[in-house]
């Protein structure tokens, strides 16, 4: 049965979470695209992240949207003191360390009724850009109107944009021009509020790729992947739909360029000294790799451009 054109938001729901939903494959996202959680950059990627969690005196990190745990399994590995924690929308995988807990969820902006009290670091690497969003565009008379979407990706144009949708894009996104696009952040940041919610005595993180009032992409950012390569966005559920996140209308305490971070934490991707390479040269050839995940994690015209939104809730003492 064919489904009428419907706006983004829905049919990005369904691609991704629904009964057939794209992220419900056995594969995971892993089998489709890298992440900075995944390999060698997500052995440095832990590092960081315990690092965080040392500096908010918390001793638990719960991983929200964490594919099938790789990251997870890193930081388990370089940290087993800590309590770790994965959510995602699958069973536990059963390649996960025994110590790993995990939480299923609904998926998208949803978060699980268990998830709550926390005092922990909280993780989202790469959740928000795939919590789908309404997408809207400016008409030839100058209206901002919904964009539909049918099953084979074809887009009309809907009802004028109003209520908070609309408010969002009159403060977050305005003066866009015929023919450009607003992703309006509202899901994102409801979605992200909630999180901070639950974390009432921790540090609360969301990293994805973002933009803010200053630099607003017109054409929008919506694209999909498939086996590694950017494909058409078409809300089949055989590929993934992602669009940045606009980081400023997060709410959130601090937002923070990962190059800018992880130089605060001391980590340049500085090469190390050839002079170790004869004396100890297993550790030089780690120390290598290590610099060039580092390296690869600050490019400043790649990962290191990732938004970190930080929120920290300071501990109340009775
Ligand atoms: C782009 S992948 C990122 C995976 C991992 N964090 C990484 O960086 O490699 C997005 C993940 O978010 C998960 N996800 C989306 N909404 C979720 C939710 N409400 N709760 C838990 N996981 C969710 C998806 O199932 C998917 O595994």
């Amino acid at each position: 049965m064919k489904v009428d054109p419907r706006p983004w938001r829905d049919a990005w729901w369904d691609a991704l979470y629904g009964p057939a939903g794209f992220y419900r494959g056995v594969e995971g996202p892993a089998g489709h695209f890298t992440t900075s959680a995944h390999g060698p950059l997500g052995a440095v990627l832990a590092a960081v992240v315990a690092h965080l969690a040392d500096q908010a005196g918390v001793c638990r990190v719960v991983d929200l949207a964490c594919g099938r745990g790789e990251l997870l399994a890193h930081l388990h590995d370089q940290r087993p003191d800590l309590e770790l924690l994965g959510v995602d929308i699958v069973e536990r995988p059963s390649s996960l360390a025994p110590g790993i807990d995990w939480l299923r969820s609904a998926g998208g902006p949803a978060l699980p009724d268990e998830l709550r009290d926390l005092d922990a670091l909280v993780l989202a690497h790469e959740w928000l850009d795939v919590v789908p969003c309404t997408i809207a565009q400016v008409d030839d008379e100058g209206v901002l109107r919904t964009v539909l979407v049918d099953e084979d990706g074809t887009e009309t144009l809907g009802e004028e944009l109003t209520g908070e949708d609309r408010s969002w894009a009159d403060t977050w996104w305005p003066d866009a021009r015929p023919g450009e696009r607003v992703e309006v952040g509202l899901s994102r940041d409801r979605a992200f509020a909630d999180l901070v919610s639950r974390n009432p005595a921790g540090l609360t993180v969301a990293v994805d790729y973002g933009h803010t009032k200053a630099t607003r992409p017109a054409q929008g950012t919506l694209t999909a992947y498939r086996e590694g390569s950017l494909t058409e966005a078409v809300p089949d559920g055989r590929r993934d739909l992602t669009a940045h996140v606009a980081t400023d209308s997060l709410g959130a305490d601090e937002v923070v360029r990962q190059r800018a971070l992880l130089h605060r934490l001391g980590l340049d991707g500085a090469t190390p000294s050839h002079a170790t390479a004869s004396t100890d040269p297993l550790g030089y050839v780690r120390a290598l790799g290590r610099a060039s995940s580092i390296t690869a994690l600050t490019d400043p015209h790649g990962l290191g451009g990732f938004h970190w939104a930080m929120t920290r809730h300071t501990r109340v003492h009775a």
